[in-house]
């Protein structure tokens, strides 16, 4: 497992950390949904592993006083039940209905029903302007009103909502990569002139902080890099060896858990080896490099968080 960054402590939720999938405690609400599978286990992070690796996962219950939890998909709702503490969903990125403020449960509501960003919720028929699935009178009103949904006698409806991408602050430059719409942020460091051992995990957790979970930016395509290269310098990134050393291609993984689909090492397919990796940092020529121990001059961290999802009401 890879250090988590931070324990997420938001409201009275608290967070279990997989490699780069948080899952959020909800203390108070029980989540609704289709049941995907069931695995037997009395351990949150095996459920969390289990959940993390499903696509079609999007929370579970560990069943208390039992061994077994159950993953669900198409949640259908998070309602408040004091009484419970054993239901956790994936944190999604963030969301925002334009011209409406959310609180922080209905953002959780909102991001998980728009999981695949399109006009309508998941499992919802689009039919123009307006979105509907066929459900009860109960179940419409559980969905957070800044939808707009309401029943209409046999079916609840939405407005198809538009979608769009923006970053938490100008200090941020929003992009299109190819695994989704992402914002990212350079933070200059001072160059270091001993052996830096802080190493990669350090300054991973500076990002997480300063852009609110997110992690070292990974590079999934050439116009990615170039990209990068356009934002400035020198930049350090989130290629790690989690071993430590770099004999081969495959000792490298990206620290937010995406795979290694493209990467830029000077004149070659393999990354500079070394016994002892510290971090990877980025050079003029946009090559990979793996066997710095200092921070070179005018290096900045890249940091990369998912964007936050507008929905504008069509
Ligand atoms: C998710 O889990 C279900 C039920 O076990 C399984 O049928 C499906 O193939 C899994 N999907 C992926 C992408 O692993
Ligand atoms: C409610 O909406 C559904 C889906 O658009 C539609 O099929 C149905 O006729 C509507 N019912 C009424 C009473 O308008
Ligand atoms: C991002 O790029 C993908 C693939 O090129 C494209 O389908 C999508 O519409 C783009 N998204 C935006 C918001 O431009
Ligand atoms: C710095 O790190 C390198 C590579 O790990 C090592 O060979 C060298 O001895 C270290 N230097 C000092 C001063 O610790
Ligand atoms: C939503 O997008 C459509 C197509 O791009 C556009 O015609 C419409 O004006 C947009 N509506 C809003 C409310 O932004």
């Amino acid at each position: 497992m890879l250090p988590c960054g931070t324990f997420l402590i938001l409201c009275s939720l608290t967070a279990v950390c997989y490699c780069t999938t948080d899952f959020l405690n909800l203390f108070g609400y029980q989540v609704t949904g289709k049941t995907l599978t069931t695995v037997s286990t009395s351990d949150d992070l095996v459920c969390a592993e289990a959940c993390a690796k499903n696509k079609s996962c999007w929370g579970f219950q560990l069943v208390e006083y039992s061994t077994k939890c159950i993953l669900f998909q198409s949640l259908t709702g998070i309602t408040q039940d004091d009484t419970q503490c054993t239901y956790y969903v994936k944190k999604l990125g963030p969301v925002k209905v334009a011209g409406q403020s959310l609180s922080f449960i209905d953002e959780l509501r909102v991001s998980l029903m728009y999981a695949s960003k399109k006009a309508c919720p998941d499992g919802w028929t689009q039919n123009g302007k307006t979105c509907y699935l066929v459900s009860d009178e109960l179940s419409c009103y559980l969905i957070p009103s800044a939808l707009g949904a309401f029943w209409n006698g046999s079916a609840c409806v939405l407005p198809a909502m538009n979608t769009s991408y923006t970053c938490e602050s100008v200090s941020f430059t929003l992009y299109n990569a190819t695994d989704g719409e992402f914002c990212y942020l350079a933070i200059p460091q001072t160059a270091t002139t001993s052996n830096d051992t802080q190493r990669y995990g350090y300054y991973n957790n500076i990002c997480y902080e300063q852009t609110g979970g997110g992690s070292l930016a990974s590079i999934h395509s050439s116009a990615e890099n170039d990209f990068i290269d356009d934002m400035g310098a020198l930049f350090m990134i989130g290629l790690i060896a989690t071993s430590g050393k770099i004999s081969s291609a495959s000792d490298v993984s990206w620290i937010d858990g995406t795979p290694v689909d493209y990467t830029q090492y000077k004149d070659s397919t393999t990354p500079p080896t070394t016994t002892d990796f510290y971090f990877t940092i980025v050079d003029l020529y946009k090559d990979f490099v793996t066997d710095y121990t200092t921070i070179p001059e005018r290096t900045s961290l890249l940091c990369r968080v998912a964007a936050t999802l507008v929905l504008t009401k069509n």
